[in-house]
């Protein structure tokens, strides 16, 4: 057994050596360590040996065969290096790796998932809606009827087409491209009925001159809470917590009348400035309060349209500008770097 695994080994190495292809250099592999090859034959036989012979044999076999198998893929090696190089892929491992570029989060969505996360553990769904919607959910059941100014403030791009389209009296359809995600309210007080606490992230679009504040697409994220006794102290309760948990640190906030067709009364929230503390700076223009968000109470007109009885029901609702807080917090001053897609500029987050 001894002699015949030198045998084998010894005509092996020798065979190996001669190899000038990679077509020879399969055969001679299979030929000796194939599943019928002469060195796995000789192993098969180890078995039939006396006991006190069998470590000793299977401990040269395994040598034998380690031996044959690093020669062959030192050769295998060679003819794989021989072959990139004519190729012309010479391998130099002193070159840099390449590096694999992987794709990340956009500010504004990395925002939107933040809040929405804090909403959620307050207990509030989250709910985007549709970009594309009716003037009913748009204006009109939020108490902003055809002729009403307040539409002014909030102009933006009809659709033309829309198999849906009721015709208005002027011939202009009646499908919008959202201006506010408020048009989720009465589209979730009908889905979800009352108690209700949900909010609506998403696109918005208005027909607005680009500058380095404004532009015609940009995202909102609507809060509704509704229910029976919510008054202002739940608002304030509800935004002080939400603003302490962005900022990680307590906030003050107080309210200023704001006008909104759909809430009663409506608000403008401030919170104290946190670049200077309140003393006054440039970001607060000196007053020390940043305007932060409208809000109101859910005007009774809103809960009608929704089905709801007034006397029992109320509620608050709010509108964060999404696009503008990922800009404060990211310390972005024009908005349209937003949406160029300079990779330049987003890779930066
Ligand atoms: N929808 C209003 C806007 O886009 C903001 C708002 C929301 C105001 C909720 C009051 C309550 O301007």
């Amino acid at each position: 057994m001894e002699s015949h695994l030198k045998q084998i080994k010894d005509k092996a190495l020798e065979e190996i050596k001669k190899i000038t292809s990679s077509e020879e250099l399969k055969k001679i592999e299979t030929k000796y360590l194939g599943r019928k090859g002469e060195l796995t034959e000789a192993l098969k036989k180890l078995k039939d040996l006396a006991a006190e012979e069998k470590p000793k044999m299977g401990q040269l076999a395994n040598e034998v065969k380690l031996e044959v198998e690093g020669f062959l893929n030192k050769v295998k090696f060679e003819f794989q290096e021989r072959a990139e190089e004519k190729a012309g892929h010479v391998l130099d491992i002193t070159l840099p790796g390449i590096k694999k570029s992987v794709g990340h989060l956009h500010p504004i969505t990395l925002i939107q998932q933040q809040v929405v996360e804090i909403f959620s553990k307050m207990g509030f769904l989250a709910w985007e809606g549709p970009e594309v919607e009716s003037d009913y959910y748009n204006f009109k059941a939020l108490n902003i009827p055809e002729s009403h100014p307040a539409r002014d403030m909030q102009d933006t791009f009809y659709l033309k087409d829309h198999a849906d389209s009721p015709r208005r009296a002027n011939g202009e359809a009646g499908w919008v491209m959202r201006t506010h995600t408020s048009n989720q309210q009465i589209r979730a007080l009908e889905k979800y009925g009352v108690p209700l606490r949900a909010i609506f992230p998403g696109r918005v679009f208005r027909s607005e001159a680009t500058d380095a504040s404004h532009d015609a697409t940009f995202y909102q994220l609507e809060g509704l809470m509704v229910g029976k006794d919510i008054s202002v102290a739940n608002l304030i309760a509800v935004m002080r917590s939400f603003l302490k948990e962005v900022f990680k640190r307590e906030v003050k906030v107080r309210l200023r009348p704001g006008y909104f067709p759909f809430v009663e009364p409506g608000f403008e929230l401030d919170m104290n400035c946190l670049i200077c503390g309140g003393e006054g700076c440039k970001v607060c223009k000196f007053s020390g309060w940043v305007e932060t968000m409208p809000c109101g109470l859910v005007h009774p007109r809103v809960l009608e349209y929704a089905g709801l009885d007034t006397k029992e029901y109320s509620g608050f609702a709010f509108g964060l500008g999404l696009t503008r807080l990922a800009m404060m917090k990211y310390g972005i001053d024009d908005i349209r770097l937003l949406y160029a897609d300079d990779l330049r500029f987003l890779e930066q987050f």
